[in-house]
């Protein structure tokens, strides 16, 4: 459905661009391939192809505030405007963190939103753009969604727009723009108050107000600034200053808004120093992953989803839970709690769409990913500051510090030792032979000995959705040992130069006495046969990974 005649709807002419392929979360693209002229808007034409007439009525949209985002949010409405929306909701200067806009479509039963953002891939103009498509349940685009919009930027051979002015993205207010609706709201107030209702304020606000205990929040100079302020400082009275790096920069400030121990090193440096606070934690780019310390050492995504699972009861909006699940790479510490508690426990490819159907269907409360994501069934993505409180109100109903907690974990479950090892940048062509060679010996592994360990099973791991009966193949290779340890082979499908290799790596360890050992020379003997099976020097010419998580 266009525009009635009358309106300024403008018919662009233009060619498909080879590879807007959405990828793990969203089309991810170095800021430079956005610019060329009309790459934004084909995309966006492409998004709207796929959506039915009916499914074009209102929509939510907002980004991280990296580099290009207020050009794109203006351009963006235009389309809209053009395309026969009726109604767009954009957060005040153009910010939405990505769980606030999954909370805002589901707040509002708009027919989805746009988030612009790379997640936590360096911004600025050398940096990376990113385009997500969210659907009416508030989380990514599924698959089948996703290879449409591929499928229709393919073949397009024009875009609609309007000429219309810019619209004032910094003052709440209601706009017509072109016979569209564009509402200017403020990007916290609704998510605040859905993470108010499902976390004890009046105990955390004891316990930070008080000063008797101190936190850091880390924004990393890129979304959840505000959000955190709002939270934490605002509703929760924790001192001015608990938000640290707290204004969104186009650039980051330079940074890389990627919450771990490499880029964090700000926050890390702060826990490491003398008179830490008692705890440390920082979200990335857009809001949706987190990264939490304890004094004297972080804790693992793996192990933080096994422990808010087995303390949700500690947690008002959480006293039961349906189901959990994670991704395929993530540890098995939540299985063991899983397990325990007689929930369903789901394992599904690598990114949040995969948890989707499994929320919306009401099988599963909890959902991670090792990669720094947690999230629930309140909105459909993973919510970094959600996670934090999360930490916050189950510290304050047992009163333990975070590290005190997961210590009590793993003499109780048992520790899933876990790291990952990310090889980036490498040769596109390397990657996918290794990929293809391991492929192709999975029937012969199992039985073969790598110094310390044998293959027990190999597989890669390919996943049926109980909800829609879809598959999804090829979603990474798996190794199981006889010592119990596993490892998986992956290429990521975020990065926007060559490819990634990553390798995943865990052991369960029981022993009481051998809970606090050092990760990286626990799993030595793992990861020195895995890249021996993989050939990871012959196919990638590195011998040392360049992150470890
Ligand atoms: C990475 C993570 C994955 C996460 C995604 C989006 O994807 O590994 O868990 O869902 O970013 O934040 P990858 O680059 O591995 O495809
Ligand atoms: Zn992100």
């Amino acid at each position: 459905m266009n525009r009635e005649p009358g309106v300024a709807v403008r018919r662009v002419e233009t060619r498909p661009f080879e590879g807007q392929k959405p990828g793990t979360s969203g089309l991810r693209k170095s800021v430079r391939e956005f610019a060329e002229p009309h790459y934004l808007e084909n995309f966006v034409q492409a998004i709207f192809n796929t959506l039915g007439g009916d499914a074009r009525d209102a929509l939510v949209l907002g980004g991280d505030g990296r580099y290009g985002n207020r050009d794109a949010i203006q351009r963006i409405l235009r389309q809209a405007a053009a395309n026969g929306f009726r109604r767009v909701i954009v957060g005040r200067g153009g910010i939405l963190s990505t769980p606030a806009a999954s909370c805002l479509i589901r707040k509002h039963g708009t027919d989805g939103g746009i988030i612009l953002s790379a997640s936590h891939n360096p911004g600025g103009p050398d940096g990376d753009f990113g385009v997500k498509f969210n659907g009416a349940n508030g989380g990514p685009a599924p698959e089948s969604v996703t290879a449409a919009i591929h499928a229709a930027s393919g073949s397009l051979d024009h875009y609609l727009t309007c000429d219309a002015p810019d619209i004032d993205l910094d003052r709440d207010g209601c706009h017509d723009l072109c016979g569209m609706q564009v509402d200017v709201i403020d990007p916290v107030a609704d998510y605040a108050d859905l993470l108010e209702g499902l976390f004890d304020f009046d105990a955390l606000r004891e316990m930070l107000g008080s000063g008797r205990f101190r936190m850091r929040f880390d924004a990393m100079h890129a979304v959840t600034g505000p959000y955190a302020r709002e939270i934490l400082e605002r509703r929760l009275e924790a001192p001015a200053g608990t938000v640290m790096n707290g204004e969104p920069l186009e650039d980051f400030g330079g940074g890389h808004p990627d919450p771990n121990l490499v880029h964090a090193h700000a926050l890390v440096a702060l826990m490491n120093g003398d008179d830490p606070p008692a705890f440390g934690a920082a979200s990335d780019g857009d809001g949706d992953r987190n990264m939490v310390l304890g004094r004297g050492g972080y804790i693992n995504p793996c192990d933080s989803l096994a422990v808010l699972t087995a303390n949700a009861h500690l947690v008002p909006g959480y006293r039961s839970l349906a189901g959990v699940a994670r991704s395929m790479p993530t540890s098995r510490a939540v299985d063991r709690v899983a397990a325990a508690r007689n929930l369903p426990c789901y394992e599904t490819p690598t990114g949040w769409k995969f948890f989707g159907n499994l929320l919306d269907d009401g099988r599963i409360t909890l959902c991670g990913e090792e990669s720094f994501g947690t999230g629930s069934s309140h909105v459909r993505e993973k919510d970094g500051l959600w996670a934090v409180l999360f930490w916050l109100n189950i510290i304050a109903a047992r009163q333990q510090p975070a590290r005190a907690i997961l210590r009590e974990h793993w003499r109780q479950f048992g520790r899933d030792y876990f790291t990952r090892h990310d090889y980036e940048g490498v040769d596109s062509a390397g990657a996918e032979a290794l990929m293809a060679g391991l492929r192709e010996r999975l029937g012969s592994l199992p039985g073969q000995q790598f110094g310390e360990e044998v293959v027990t099973e190999a597989d890669d791991f390919a996943y049926e959705d109980p909800v829609d009966g879809s598959v999804s193949r090829g979603q990474g290779i798996r190794l199981y040992f006889e010592s119990g340890a596993r490892v998986v082979f992956r290429l990521s499908g975020t990065g926007t130069a060559g490819a990634t290799l990553r390798l995943y790596c865990e052991r369960y360890e029981r022993d009481p006495t051998l809970l606090e050992l050092d990760t990286q020379r626990t799993l030595a003997p793992v990861l020195d046969a895995a890249a021996a099976i993989a050939g990871i020097e012959a196919h990638t010419g590195r011998t040392t990974p360049d992150v470890i998580t």
